[in-house]
């Protein structure tokens, strides 16, 4: 009676022990646990039917069938130990941070290739004595058209499409920077060097070379005895150092209301040296901006002596010199925010 017990319970010593070593996770060591140490496994039932032998067995059997539970129980906690340790080494590896990688590259911003023209111009006229002021971009009819030498129904107002924002009130997104002459004029005395740069609106169907928002800058020098030669003088500067020391600068006859004389500047264009191409339009020449001399009627408007002041202005286009300089063909790329054109500057 107590042999088969005896080997029972060595049977299943042996196959508990091998059913352990397959054990490899959390959820295989619960199950082998409910199995094989459960109370209704098999060896509590072989522990309970000791109770069945002869009483002088008992002793013996009972011996034996305590050191299987405990042996089981031993193999059990070292396997659990071996199973959570194995697991944790794997979140380990699976997680871990090789720091032989090289780095990401955090994505680091530019300046827009408005910007960086705009800092051209202003920091080469501040490097020429200009200060830099600024104006409103909300303006008034006085201070865009009639204080500039444009009465209400001068028909050179028709030079500027203009967005009205109370046309009752004559306000105005301005068209140009030209109003900062007249808001400086009134507030300052002669001497004056000022540049004005700064966003402009027109009422314009866009397309390759229109905008309805772009960046101008406006200069403004006043004083006794300003001259024309100093107004040539200071933009063949400019243009020299944005364009290129060799430039040629033409000065060619023009029409501002607010300038007499007027004139458009033009650079020998510095793709073909002057040959002819498509950036010149086969001309040899690129206008790159307007100016003159203040006229006499701004000067008054403002409260200066015409006979004792004279002055020089011009007003240049941020955008169309970007183009120029960059080869850019089409201005709506400046602020249709494509990353494949930002990238480039
Ligand atoms: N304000 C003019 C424009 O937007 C440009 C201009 C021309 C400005 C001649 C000047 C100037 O100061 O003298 O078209």
């Amino acid at each position: 009676m107590a042999q088969p017990l005896v080997a029972q319970l060595e049977s299943l010593q042996k196959e508990a022990l091998a059913a352990l070593a397959a054990v490899a996770d959390e959820g295989a060591l619960e199950e082998w646990r409910v199995n094989y140490l459960g109370r209704r496994g098999p060896l509590n039932t072989a522990l309970r039917s000791i109770g069945d032998l002869p009483v002088e067995e008992r002793p013996a059997v009972g011996a034996r069938g305590n050191e299987v539970r405990r042996l089981l129980e031993e193999r059990f906690d070292e396997r659990a130990q071996k199973v959570r340790e194995d697991a944790m080494q794997r979140a380990l590896v699976e997680g871990a941070i090789d720091v032989t990688l090289p780095g990401r590259t955090p994505p680091v911003g530019r300046l827009h290739p408005t910007t960086r023209m705009l800092r051209e111009i202003c920091g080469a006229l501040v490097s020429m004595g200009f200060q830099v002021v600024e104006g409103p971009e909300v303006e008034t009819d006085y201070y865009n058209f009639e204080a500039l030498n444009m009465p209400p129904e001068h028909p050179a107002r028709d030079m500027w499409d203009t967005l009205w924002l109370e046309p009752e009130q004559g306000v105005l997104l301005r068209t140009h920077t030209s109003p900062v002459q007249v808001r400086v004029l009134e507030r300052m005395q002669p001497p004056i060097r000022i540049i004005a740069p700064g966003r402009v609106y027109r009422y314009e169907a866009t397309d390759a070379t229109h905008e309805a928002i772009f960046y101008q800058v406006e200069g403004l020098v006043v004083d006794e005895g300003v001259t024309f030669a100093q107004l040539k003088g200071t933009l063949a500067t400019l243009l020299r150092r944005l364009f290129g020391a060799e430039r040629r600068v033409d000065f060619r006859g023009s029409y501002f209301p607010f300038v007499e004389p007027g004139i458009e500047v033009a650079i020998d264009c510095f793709r073909c040296n002057g040959a002819g191409c498509r950036t010149c339009g086969e001309s040899g020449w690129l206008e790159v901006l307007g100016a003159g001399m203040v006229h006499p009627k701004v000067l008054a408007n403002t409260g200066h002596d015409p006979k004792r002041y004279t002055g020089y202005a011009f007003g240049l286009g941020v955008e169309r010199l970007a183009m120029l300089k960059y080869g850019i063909e089409d201005i709506r790329l400046f602020y249709s925010n494509d990353l494949r054109f930002l990238k480039q500057f």
